[in-house]
């Protein structure tokens, strides 16, 4: 059901020192950052030959990634995201199976403009999924 990796998402407590280190030091072609206020964060795209990075850096007082940055005060690996064809249909499989799927439950619209779900880590071993259509 799942298909490509679409991203690797990192949470970075400086972003412009997130950016500068993919950019300037591992020589990757990185994006301007953009505001997602839906998510409360601030996402900037590392592209890659075979997938993307995704640095995200908290936008907003109750941004999701606050807490983990307090827990992970140097950054670290956030979720990972897989691409499924008809998200709806991929949630009532999931859930069926007894998986959780975060907030409403119903899709919300992504960083790319498409619909994405988040599965609960402790789900999916031990990793924040989430699922964005294509
Ligand atoms: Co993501």
């Amino acid at each position: 059901m799942i298909g490509r990796l679409n991203h690797v998402a990192i949470a970075v407590p400086d972003l412009d020192a997130g950016i500068a280190l993919y950019r300037d030091s591992l020589g990757a072609a990185v994006s301007e950052p953009v505001d997602q206020p839906d998510h409360g964060v601030i996402t900037v795209f590392v592209d890659l030959p075979n997938t993307k990075i995704e640095l995200l850096h908290p936008l907003g007082e109750n941004s999701p990634i606050a807490k983990f940055l307090e827990r992970n005060p140097a950054g670290g690996i956030h979720h990972l995201c897989y691409e499924v064809t008809d998200i709806r249909a991929a949630r009532d499989r999931l859930v069926g199976q007894g998986m959780r799927v975060l907030g409403s439950g119903e899709p919300k619209i992504g960083a790319h403009g498409k619909p994405v779900l988040f599965l609960h880590p402790k789900d999916v071993c031990g990793t924040l999924t989430e699922l964005e259509e294509v």
